[in-house]
């Protein structure tokens, strides 16, 4: 099992000498990597088993550090970034060609970052480079929300984990590119899609994508559990699969007669905030039950609940897949 520490500089050690090491972020744990440096950049992708052709997203730690990064900065991108950074925002700008091929997929643009987590910052001021870092998880699979979820899959292929505590926002960034000149989301994440509109006016959403082969983070079946889940009306679903052995995941509700291990509620109040936070964290517990399957039902389309929604829907066709 790797290392789980506060130690900001033993992680600045290994990610030195071309390591990856586990680091928090505000959204989801991540494995870094020197942005810079091909042999850092393919150790994550043989540690995640992820293909290539996916890239990466690069984290800087400041404004300054990341615009020397991208060939240009839009004037709607600089806004975006005073509102946002730090915080879960990607922007997806023109590359610096300096980056290794391997961070972008040869793709002319790349997608930058500042995380806001106290340790991971305080490592990136320390770092002469930038890290790359995709989410912590195994290629597809829900991604890490503790450092205790990290170690559990990625352990032995890792030396240390920054141990930064539970995510505070607990769904990935929002991811925001320019395609000419048009403002695009292409993932919906931490930042709502209300508050990018209400800072720079309409945007396109684009987040449905299934087919593109640049983005798999992006396809229909990702972020999936082990097992089946079912998306639906939890009343009707739990009558259709009656006799089953199934876990329950509802947005505020609880089931007094469900036992309490094999259901999740994600937020008791109705907080689409908190519901983010035990989103994944919800998903692995019951991925971990002696289960069939996970019926579970989608919070209010709105706010946070977009991205929520994005992730079950992403969940149910994954499992679907998975399961012929
Ligand atoms: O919140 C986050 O963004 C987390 C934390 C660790 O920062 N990271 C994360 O990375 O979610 P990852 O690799 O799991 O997802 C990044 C997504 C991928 O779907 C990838 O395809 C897309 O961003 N992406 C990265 N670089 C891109 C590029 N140059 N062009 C298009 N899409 C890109
Ligand atoms: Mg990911």
């Amino acid at each position: 099992m790797a290392e789980i520490g506060t130690d900001i500089e033993k992680a600045a050690q290994w990610l030195l000498r071309d390591e990856v090491v586990a680091i928090p972020t505000e959204t989801v744990y991540g494995l870094a990597g020197n942005a810079f440096s091909p042999p850092a950049l393919s150790r994550i992708f043989e540690v995640k088993d992820r293909p290539t052709f996916d890239p990466l997203i690069v984290h800087a730690a400041n404004v300054e550090r990341l615009a020397g990064l991208v060939l240009d900065f839009p004037s709607l991108a600089r806004r975006l970034a005073e509102a946002f950074m730090p915080g879960p925002l990607t922007l997806l700008l023109p590359r610096d060609k300096r980056l290794p091929d391997l961070v972008t997929s040869g793709s002319d643009l790349v997608a930058v970052r500042i995380p806001r987590h106290p340790l991971t910052h305080a490592l990136l001021e320390r770092l002469p480079f930038p890290v790359a870092a995709p989410s912590a998880n195994p290629f597809g699979y829900i991604s890490p929300t503790t450092a205790q979820h990290v170690n559990r899959q990625l352990g032995e292929r890792i030396p240390y984990v920054l141990d930064g505590g539970p995510c505070t926002v607990g769904v990935e960034s929002t991811i925001v590119g320019f395609p000419q000149g048009q403002p695009t989301i292409f993932r919906k994440g931490g930042v709502e899609v209300e508050q990018i509109e209400a800072c720079i006016g309409p945007v396109t959403v684009r987040a449905h994508s299934v087919s593109n082969p640049q983005a798999p983070g992006m396809l229909a079946t990702h972020y999936a559990p082990r097992v089946k889940l079912v998306l639906g009306d939890l009343d009707r679903l739990r009558d259709q699969y009656a006799g089953h052995r199934f876990g329950l995941l509802s947005f505020d509700r609880v089931f007094p007669d469900h036992p309490g291990p094999l259901q999740v509620t994600l937020s008791g109040s109705g907080d689409l905030r908190e519901a983010a936070r035990n989103l994944f964290a919800g998903l692995r517990r019951l991925d971990e039950a002696d289960i069939e399957m996970i019926l579970a039902e989608m919070v209010p389309e709105t706010g946070l609940g977009r991205a929520i929604n994005d992730r079950l829907r992403r969940a149910a066709a994954g499992s679907s897949r998975t399961e012929h």
